[in-house]
């Protein structure tokens, strides 16, 4: 890819960190996959149909894992834990729907999307299903708070995608408004995973708060790294395309920071890209050497390694357990994932 090392590494344990996950979650994993399963069933052909081809295409499943991480955390997983897991799996599984059609992306988890294959319409109402499923798993925890957690989320996602889609292809975005950006559309389901488990797991109010400042972090550097490698990346590891974002006009980090810098006429032909469905590889080349002079992708990449450290420094208000190494991992694989 084309980002250079930073001074600042990614920490030693981000190596192995995702798969320590995975077999540490593994057990309960399994029960929110049988879970999340029989949830995406329906009489209605299209609905398994459409919602398993996603599911089976896998995905992370970062989420999920993280509200049982945060659960074990606490040792006293009340078998809430797999409810919520699937919740948020599901309402993740909701946005990514109604995501590609609002940003008409044809890849996702290395496959057509699923607006490709049945259309837009049939993802939008099966995204709401899904969604409808997920407060169907919340209800039956019987937890009013917890309930609230994840409504709210569900909510403020759906504002952060709103106020990101009036922001396309705008010039004067500030940095601010990126940043309110992806915590609304992104960070905040991180935040809430991590919260409700922390709350499964029998957290006092003190610690729950903790685990969801953890994930809020967590989730800013994610969609940082993830708006970097829409620039930096390499399209097969991302199971989508490149570009994307500049093809929307999306208004990302990169694309900021470089306009803060560019002459006329590199402000002139980003202007050119943001929001062209027929940006081509040479256009996209041209605009990324722009962010490369400014240092823009590099300056994107410093403020996740600011939010990792962010995440850190919350888990760290904790006692030492292999969970919160485990978690602390999980920060730096997000990380790593640009390198
Ligand atoms: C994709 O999330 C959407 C973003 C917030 C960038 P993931 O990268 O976690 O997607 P899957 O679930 O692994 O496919
Ligand atoms: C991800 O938005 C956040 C949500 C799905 C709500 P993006 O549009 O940046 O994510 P990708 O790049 O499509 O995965
Ligand atoms: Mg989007
Ligand atoms: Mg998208």
């Amino acid at each position: 890819m084309v980002l250079t090392a930073t001074k600042t590494a990614p920490a030693d344990n981000s190596q192995g960190a995702l798969d320590k996950l995975v077999s540490a979650t593994n057990d309960s994993m399994q029960k929110v996959n049988d879970l999340i399963i029989s949830r995406a069933d329906s009489h209605v052909e299209i609905v398994p149909e459409l919602a398993r081809y996603l599911i089976d295409a896998g995905g992370k499943r970062l989420r999920p894992m993280l509200t049982l991480a945060a659960a074990a955390m606490f040792g006293g997983a009340n078998g809430n834990e797999i409810r919520f897991a699937g919740a948020v799996e599901f309402m993740h599984n909701a946005t990514l729907l109604h995501d590609d059609v609002v940003d008409e992306s044809d890849m996702r988890r290395g496959k057509p999307a699923a607006r490709k294959v049945w259309g837009n319409q049939a993802s939008v109402l099966v995204g709401d299903f899904l969604l409808g499923q997920a407060f169907l798993m919340m209800v039956e925890a019987n937890d009013i708070e917890a309930l609230g957690v994840l409504s709210r989320a569900a909510a403020v996602i759906a504002e952060g995608e709103v106020f990101q889609l009036s922001k396309a292809k705008d010039l004067n975005t500030s940095a601010d408004d990126y940043f309110q950006v992806i915590r609304a559309k992104t960070a905040t389901l991180f935040e809430a995973a991590t919260e409700v488990g922390a709350m499964a797991g029998g957290a006092n109010a003190a610690e729950r708060r903790t685990l969801g400042d953890y994930g809020l972090a967590l989730g800013r550097a994610f969609q940082l790294i993830d708006d970097v490698l829409d620039y930096g990346g390499v399209a097969g590891t991302l199971g989508k395309n490149t570009g994307d974002d500049l093809r929307e006009g999306k208004m990302t980090l990169p694309v900021i920071l470089a306009l803060q810098s560019a002459d006329d006429d590199e402000r002139a032909l980003i202007a050119q890209g943001l929001g062209n469905a027929d940006a081509d590889a040479d256009m996209l080349a041209g605009i990324i050497a722009i962010m490369e002079k400014y240092g823009a992708l590099q300056q994107s990449l410093e403020e996740a390694e600011r939010a990792v450290a962010s995440a850190h420094a919350s888990l760290e208000q904790l006692p030492e357990s292999e969970m919160r190494a485990l978690l602390a991992g999980v920060a730096d694989f997000c990380l790593a994932r640009a390198y």
